[in-house]
Parts: structure tokens; C-alpha cells; sequence
């Protein structure tokens, strides 16, 4: 057994596999991913916190699927994202994520909860007449897309456009593909890296009252050219699809647990064990700096390393009966789903209010929601995310 996402079983449900890891072999060379893995919560969590051993130069792209023409084609336009800001380490790491941080403000964060609920409003209001729906095409997506939209940007006629190179974007570097198919992907990516240079340049000349403007003013003074359209293009990511993600992840389990609609008291705590244990990430990649001694094993300097926050969230020793949804579980926001350390996660308090906004919402206005009988439900393959490409539901 390895972790192969091309395995049916390793995408359904990894959990058995990675009880067995987290008992036996702590530290897990898997052969197909060309990594070691750490599964315990506490092994992961001193991983995130060591970034001078764990480092995270490189560890957003380390597709080893990707063909030598593929790397080519990328490599040529430098589009490897070698300087987003979960893509390096200190001292560039604490300049770059000062200047981010400067638009995640609590307060900022706040403001963007009234635009979001209306966002949920209208979409319900335009499938009233509805009684039946894809939840991750037509209810999850566009929330999500057009708050970040927004919050970048990005003009609304340009939102579909960046909404597709975004899909392609994750699946280049994150699911295994042909190697046809990965040079369609890697010149839509190109496509994508050129619109925002393009929307950098404009807002250059022209500032309004955006990310994309925030992050422009501060190029030549604690940011560069490149950093900026690496910064931006890597958000839009995080905001179009993480959470999307999560919300469809989250809402078939409430509804297969029978936890729908769920009370708005509860949603908080609910939210957070949705995120433990059916997390949109799956963990992060880091590489070695030093030879590091675990468990008996010997990582060498150099080594690909995966931290499991899915296992960790899984790790009977911080959860007690870890496969049972919980929904009250006292615990359930220890869980690594963003992250730990200098790279946490620096949307998690937008992501979260999206999250607990949405339940809310959606438990209003359509509190007769179940899934479709007997459509199938299966998460895409992929080593980092997990995700549905789509879940039918009627109300
Ligand atoms: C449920 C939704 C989300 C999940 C599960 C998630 C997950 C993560 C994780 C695991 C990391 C750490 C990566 C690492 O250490 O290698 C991270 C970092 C990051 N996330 Fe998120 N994220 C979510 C939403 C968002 C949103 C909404 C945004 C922005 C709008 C965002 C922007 C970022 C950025 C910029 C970083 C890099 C931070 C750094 O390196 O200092 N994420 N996220």
C-alpha cells in the first residue's frame, strides 16, 4: 500500500492505511510519491514548527509527474512560483507575508462578510424555482469566486476565465496527468501568470481600492514585480478553490451524518469538525535541510517530505474515535487543516467565515437539502486536496 490517489481506495477513504502508518511506521518512505511521510499530529506539528529543517522552498510545486517538456515550457517563463510567499523560506518568507498580511486585517476580513452573504442571497434567489442542483457547480463555486474576485480585482467579466485557468493551474502540479494533457495545462497556466502581469501593469497606472493595487504600491519598496503577480495569482487559488472545496466536503458529510440544517449555535464548532475530518488539505510538502533521525529512520538532507494533516487529524491520541463526526468535539479546531507555524494559512479567518456564512445561509434557505439517491459521490484524485468534483442534491 502507498500513497497512489490513481488507487480508488487511497481516494475514498486513506484512513485505515494511515492508522497502520501512524502505529507501525511513523515515518513512511512511500516509493510512489518519492517522499517520506509523517502521520502522527505530533510529528506534523514539529515539522510545520521547524522551518529551518523543513524547509518550504519548492514545496508548492513538486509535481513529480511532470515531463521534462513540461518543466521546460514552465521553466523557460520562470513559472515555477519560486517566490510565493508558502513557496520560501525566512528572511524572504517575513517580508513577503508582512505585506500580505497588511490586507487580512481582523477588520478587513469582517467587512467581507455582509458581500458574501448577499453573494449566497442572490445565487438562492436565482434557483428558487429549483428543486434540484449540482451543490459544487452551481451553489459552492461562485460565492467563493466572486468575493475573491472582488477583494483582488479581478473585473467581473474576467471571473470565468480566471475561475478555469485556476482548475488548471491545480491540476497541473497537483493530480498526476498525461503528458499531453500537462502541456495544454501548462499553457493555460502561462495564460493565467500573463492576465495578472497585465492587471499588475494596470493597476499600476490606475490604484483603486484593491488587493492587487495594496500589493502594486509596495513594488520596489518591500516587494518585487514578480513576487506581487506570484502573490496574487496563488490567492486567487486559495480563494477559489480551497474553500469551495471545503464547503462541498462539509455539506455531504452533515447531510449523510443527518446533521442537516445545522443550528446556527452549533455552526462554529461544526465548521471545524467538518475541516478535521474531511479537511480540503490533505497536508503540505517540505523539503530537508539537514539529516533529521525520527522514529529510528533516517531522513537524509535533501528528501522530499509530506506532512499528513489529514492523518493528523485522524490521530487517535489528540481525537478520541477519530472516524466519528462529533459534532461538538471540544477539540476540533486543534485540527493542521491550514497549516501550523510561520505558514499558516493567512486566509484562515476569511476561509472560516465563508465556511460558517455559507452553513448558515444555505441551512435557511434550503433546510430540506439531501443528496440525490443513489448518485455517485467520489473525491478527485489528487496527493495534497480533497475535493468533489461533484455532489447532486435536491431540496
Ligand atoms: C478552507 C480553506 C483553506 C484551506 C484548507 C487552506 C489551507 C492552507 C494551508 C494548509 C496552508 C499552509 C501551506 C504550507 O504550510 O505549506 C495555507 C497557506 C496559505 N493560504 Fe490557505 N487555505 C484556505 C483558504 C485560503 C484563503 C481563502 C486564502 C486567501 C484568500 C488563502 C491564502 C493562503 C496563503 C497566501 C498561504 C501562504 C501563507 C504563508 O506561506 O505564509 N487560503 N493555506
Amino acid at each position: 500500500m502507498d500513497f497512489d490517489v490513481t488507487q480508488d481506495w487511497h481516494v475514498a477513504s486513506p484512513y485505515d492505511f494511515l492508522r497502520t502508518l501512524r502505529h507501525q511506521q511513523p515515518v513512511f518512505h512511500s516509493a510512489h510519491l518519492g517522499a517520506y511521510v509523517l502521520t502522527r499530529y505530533a510529528d506534523v506539528r514539529a515539522a510545520y514548527g521547524d522551518p529551518r529543517v523543513f524547509s518550504s522552498k519548492g514545496s508548492l510545486t513538486i509535481s513529480r509527474s511532470l515531463t521534462e517538456e513540461t518543466r521546460r515550457r514552465l521553466g523557460e517563463h520562470g513559472s515555477f512560483l519560486s517566490s510565493f510567499v508558502a513557496n520560501v523560506d525566512p528572511p524572504d518568507h517575513t517580508r513577503l507575508r508582512r505585506s500580505v498580511s497588511r490586507a487580512f486585517t481582523p477588520r478587513a476580513v469582517a467587512a467581507m462578510e455582509r458581500r458574501f452573504r448577499e453573494l449566497n442571497e442572490n445565487l438562492l434567489d436565482r434557483l428558487a424555482g429549483r428543486r434540484e442542483a449540482d451543490f459544487v457547480q452551481e451553489v459552492a463555486h461562485e460565492p467563493s469566486v466572486k468575493l475573491t474576485a472582488a477583494f483582488i480585482g479581478v473585473p467581473e467579466s474576467d471571473e470565468s476565465f480566471v475561475q478555469h485557468r485556476v482548475k488548471d493551474w491545480f491540476q497541473l502540479f497537483l493530480s498526476p496527468q498525461p503528458p499531453d494533457r500537462q502541456l495544454e495545462l501548462a499553457d493555460s497556466f502561462l495564460t493565467y501568470l500573463d492576465y495578472v502581469d497585465r492587471l499588475v501593469a494596470a493597476r499600476a497606472k490606475e490604484p483603486r481600492d484593491d488587493f492587487t493595487s495594496l500589493m502594486t504600491s509596495l513594488i520596489g519598496k518591500e516587494l518585487t514585480h514578480r513576487e506581487v503577480v506570484e502573490l496574487i495569482s496563488t490567492i486567487l487559488l486559495g480563494g477559489n478553490d480551497t474553500v469551495p472545496n471545503q464547503l462541498g466536503n462539509s455539506v455531504l458529510r452533515l447531510l449523510r451524518e443527518g446533521l442537516w440544517p445545522v443550528p446556527p449555535e452549533r455552526i462554529p464548532n461544526a465548521v471545524e469538525e467538518c475541516m478535521r475530518i474531511d479537511g480540503a488539505s490533505l497536508g503540505s510538502f517540505r523539503h530537508t535541510t539537514a539529516e533529521v533521525e525520527l522514529h529510528g529512520v533516517r531522513i537524509p538532507a535533501g528528501a522530499l517530505v509530506l506532512l499528513s494533516t489529514d492523518s493528523a487529524a485522524h490521530d487517535e491520541t489528540v481525537f478520541p474515535d477519530p472516524e466519528t463526526f462529533v459534532i461538538d468535539r471540544a477539540n476540533a479546531d486543534a485540527h493542521l487543516v491550514f497549516g501550523y507555524g510561520i505558514h499558516f494559512c493567512v486566509g484562515a479567518a476569511l476561509g472560516r467565515l465563508q465556511l460558517r456564512t455559507a452553513l448558515e445561509v444555505l441551512g435557511r434557505r434550503l433546510p430540506g437539502l439531501k443528496p440525490v439517491p443513489g448518485a455517485p459521490v467520489a473525491y478527485r484524485r489528487s496527493i495534497v486536496g480533497r475535493g468533489l468534483p461533484s455532489l447532486l442534491v435536491q431540496w
